[in-house]
């Protein structure tokens, strides 16, 4: 007899939402209001303005009843277009989509792509078997220092100009640190290349106006995920001011890339981008905080975090040093599994992430307690109890 489904998401709700800490930094909680939101009516219906691209045979929309959701889509817009500096669409449907209009607005079949490797923390999404393959690129990584865990802006601006690639993009799935994005937009512009920056991690940081901003240090287009650091439903966003590029995107949007674009999650994410614009920069710096807090008490408990003479991390993440976990006779999959146990969550590549945390109004006595509950558990010792007892103690912030 197959279980109820509503049965089965209340349990998740009251799991995750009441009990669990939750240390993904690919993961946030939503505010009761966007949680509300997203169960709209608006997750049921449809909306297509005609623009340059789309003909709708003369009437304004292909649909009728559209008038709130139009509304909803253009206010979320004007938001996110001050919170980030450029004209912004909520349309991509994820990060990954957001990816994907990015290659298909900008390069041809044939046209060579620079991003950092997955083996240095990029997106595996770019390396040459995914994106670039589907669009005929070529890939090449750029360079990257590992013991300052950031790009080699001096060696990555030489071979820009070198290969004048027509496609630059900045990002990382594993990122602690901003990048010297002025040394790359110089080698950009010498070379003629289009200069990216995937903010799918640190978006909810670039909203609130700390670690970097893309767009007015010199990218010519920031994408991202709405549901990492930023605290949206699950989603992205394209911005630029470059007028070829907005064109080339809109051209890219409806019946190329998506079509329906989720109106529910875009009237959501327009109230997530509107509690940003409110707190965004409270919230983003509890994370920096937090992140450089946590890092040094794991460290104190000899799970020990990398980078500490650059202060652990500028972003939400902070990266556990392999060799130490081992020395606790666990593996980054085994300290996952061993956490769950306790309702203590994180994922199992060694990532510790701070954004939720934080929006729950955490600081820096809790990252000391997660800390030593961390290192009590991995003793073997049921801290279930006491995670539990430290969630339950705090409500959403920041909204
Ligand atoms: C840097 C980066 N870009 C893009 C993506 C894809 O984002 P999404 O899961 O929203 O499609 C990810 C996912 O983790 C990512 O880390």
């Amino acid at each position: 007899m197959p279980r109820h489904i509503p049965d089965l998401v209340r349990q998740h709700d009251s799991w995750r939402y009441t009990k669990c800490i939750n240390l993904q930094p690919s993961e946030n909680i939503l505010s009761p209001a966007v949680r509300k939101i997203l169960g709209s009516d608006m997750a049921g219906r449809y909306t297509l303005r005609s623009n340059e691209f789309i003909d709708n045979g003369g009437a304004p929309n292909s649909y009728g009843g559209t008038r709130f959701m139009d509304e909803v889509e253009a206010e979320g817009a004007e938001i996110a277009s001050r919170l980030f500096g450029a004209q912004t669409s909520l349309k991509p449907i994820s990060g990954h989509i957001a990816s994907l209009l990015l290659f298909a607005s900008v390069c041809r079949k044939g046209d060579t792509v620079m991003s950092i490797s997955s083996m240095d923390g990029g997106y595996d999404g770019y390396g040459s078997a995914f994106i670039p393959d589907i669009f005929s690129l070529k890939s090449i990584d750029l360079p990257f220092d590992r013991t300052r865990w950031n790009i080699d802006a001096e060696k990555a601006a030489s071979a820009i100009r070198s290969n004048r690639p027509r496609l630059v993009i900045l990002g990382q799935s594993f990122i602690l640190f901003p990048y010297d994005v002025k040394a790359i937009h110089d080698a950009c512009s010498d070379a003629g290349s289009i200069l990216a920056y995937d903010a799918s991690h640190v978006l909810g940081l670039v909203a609130g106006g700390v670690f970097q901003r893309p767009i007015q240090e010199g990218c010519d287009v920031l994408i991202g995920s709405t549901h990492k650091s930023f605290p949206g439903p699950q989603g992205g966003i394209f911005a630029t001011n470059d007028e070829a590029i907005w064109k080339s995107f809109h051209r890219n949007t409806t019946w190329r890339i998506i079509d329906n674009a989720h109106w529910n999650r875009i009237a959501a994410l327009a109230q997530a981008m509107y509690e940003m614009k409110k707190n965004g920069r409270n919230y983003a710096h509890r994370i920096q905080m937090n992140s450089a807090e946590l890092g040094k008490q794991l460290s104190d408990i000899g799970l020990r975090c990398r980078f500490p003479e650059l202060g652990y991390s500028k972003s939400h993440q902070l990266h556990l040093d392999p060799e130490s976990v081992a020395r606790t006779g666990t593996t980054f999959g085994g300290l996952s599994a061993k956490l769950e146990d306790n309702d203590i969550i994180v994922d199992t590549t060694g990532r510790i992430g701070t954004s939720e945390v934080s929006r729950l109004g955490m600081g820096r006595p809790e990252m000391k307690k997660i800390a030593s509950l961390i290192g009590e558990a991995l003793q073997g010792r049921n801290v279930r109890a006491k995670a539990n007892k430290l969630r339950r103690s705090f409500v959403i912030h920041y909204i």
